[in-house]
Order: C-alpha cells, then sequence, then structure tokens
C-alpha cells in the first residue's frame, strides 16, 4: 500500500512545524556552490506544502531564515531572499488554487524592502482562503519572540492595563507571535542534525519530535507521509499514565456515540 493510503486521517495533526535543513552539505556532495542547494530547497517546499494541503493538514510552519542565518555571507543572504520573492511569485496561483493561506512569523522589518513588499501583497491576496495555512517563519528566532512578548507584557504591566499576577501561560502565548496558532503538533527536522536552533521553544513544551537524515533539497511526499505516520503510532500523554489516556479516549468515543 502506498505510504499516504495508510494515513489515518482522523488522527492527523493540526500544525506540523519543519526544520529545513541541508541545504549546504546537499550541494556540496553533489560538487555544487552552497546557493544551488537551496534552489532545490525550493523545490521540497512546493512537494511539502502540496503533501500538507492534500492531506487536509490545517497549519504548517517552516523555518525559511532564522535570526542567526543573517550571519552568513551576504552573497547567500542575497540568494536567499531572491529566492524566497521568486517561489511566492511563482507560487501565488498554486497558492489560490489550493486555497491556501499564507501568513509570516518574525521580525519581517529587517528584510529586504522587496522581500516584504512580495510577502505582504501575498500575504494580502491569500488572506480569505480557508483551506492550509503556510506560516514562513523570516528573521525569526525563539529567543527574540519571547523577548519581544515579555516587552509588550511589561509595558502593559507598567502603564497599569494588567496587574503582574494577571501574567499566565494563556496571557503569554497571546503575545507571542503565533497568537491564534494551535502548539505544533509534530515537528521535522532534516539532514540528520538532533537540535532545536532557537525555532518555537514555547510552542514546541509538548510536541513530538522527528528526526531524518534525509538532507533537505532530497525531502520527498512520501518522506513528509512517513513522518506523519510516526507520529500516529506514537501515544501522546501530556504527562499522564497510558491508562488515564485510555480513559480519556474511551469518554471521548462514547460521547460520539
Ligand atoms: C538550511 O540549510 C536551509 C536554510 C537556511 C534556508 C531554507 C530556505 C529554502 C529551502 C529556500 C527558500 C524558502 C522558501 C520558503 C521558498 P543549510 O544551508 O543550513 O544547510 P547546511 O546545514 O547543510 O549548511
Amino acid at each position: 500500500m502506498e505510504i499516504k493510503e495508510q494515513i489515518n486521517r482522523d488522527k492527523l495533526p493540526d500544525h506540523v512545524a519543519l526544520i529545513m535543513d541541508g541545504n549546504g552539505r546537499w550541494a556540496r556532495k553533489q560538487g555544487f556552490a552552497r546557493v544551488k542547494g537551496h534552489e532545490k530547497g525550493v523545490g521540497a517546499v512546493k512537494d511539502t506544502v502540496e503533501a500538507a494541503a492534500e492531506l487536509g493538514i490545517r497549519f504548517l510552519t517552516l523555518y525559511a531564515f532564522s535570526t542567526e542565518n543573517w550571519n552568513r555571507p551576504k552573497y547567500e543572504i542575497d540568494a536567499l531572499m531572491k529566492l524566497l520573492v521568486q517561489a511566492i511569485h511563482n507560487e501565488m496561483k498554486s497558492l489560490m488554487d489550493n486555497n491556501i493561506r499564507l501568513t509570516t512569523i518574525g521580525d519581517l522589518s529587517t528584510l529586504p524592502a522587496k522581500s516584504q513588499k512580495e510577502l505582504q501583497r501575498a500575504m494580502n491576496a491569500t488572506s480569505a482562503n480557508t483551506g492550509l495555512t503556510l506560516i514562513l517563519a523570516l528573521s525569526y528566532s525563539s529567543r527574540w519572540e519571547i523577548v519581544e512578548a515579555t516587552r509588550k507584557l511589561a509595558e502593559d504591566v507598567r502603564i497599569g492595563k494588567i496587574a503582574p499576577e494577571d501574567i499566565d501561560s494563556k496571557l503569554f502565548a497571546s503575545q507571542l507571535a503565533t497568537a491564534g496558532i494551535p502548539d505544533p503538533e509534530l515537528l521535522i527536522r532534516t539532514s540528520g542534525e538532533s537540535r532545536i536552533s532557537n525555532f518555537l521553544l514555547w510552542q514546541i513544551a509538548y510536541t513530538e519530535l522527528y528526526f531524518t537524515n534525509t538532507l533537505w533539497p532530497d525531502f520527498t511526499k512520501d518522506d513528509f507521509f512517513r513522518a506523519i505516520l510516526d507520529f500516529q503510532s506514537r501515544e501522546r500523554r501530556f504527562g499522564l499514565t497510558s491508562e488515564q489516556i485510555n480513559q480519556v479516549e474511551a469518554t471521548k468515543k462514547k460521547r460520539i456515540k
């Protein structure tokens, strides 16, 4: 049976987050410049977005450019920004045809004006789409996001809008860039690295982690489906015991009947 057919459509993760890693190593292995790996990586982005939309997943967050990536050589940053603008431009029709809403998290103000403009245009054009929400993390880092949220809350306390004791995890989460988006249930990282690299630290408290050796440019729809299948084989306990989880499931089933 095809991998996709083995997926249980009733047990899909609502939100999948992805650290796309290994473009540089893929290029070096083929004897190419690093940028070639990013170019090939755009194809894997397309396939993955399509795969998520085909399954009916509601949110997909891609770590496209981290705050730390600004320290890369200028020509590589320029190439990545150019690829981003081109990819969005070329995929506009496909985003509309597939009912995909594009949105971003990160400090967009640090991006070149042209990238900001193209992103804004695509976000406006797709804002009413109701299928998959594709979230691009751009100039994003989790510590940046947490510090920003803390500043906003501190300011609200200073002006008397809230009291310190009003701050709980719900209020804190409402100040993050991901406000209104459910926490990811599955986080995939490619290229054999087992790190989180400053990505969604708050949001992945209970997320299932999936690491694959595949380099990002080689990542296919089947690789994505494989990760979903692996996710479905796990028992998620959220700090409870197996017995408690079984009870919760049984009660849910009874309610549905
Ligand atoms: C990591 O590989 C990848 C990136 C830093 C950028 C990812 C960007 C793309 C796939 C292209 C544009 C994105 C979109 C959304 C259209 P790496 O360079 O760190 O690889 P290495 O660890 O092997 O050096």
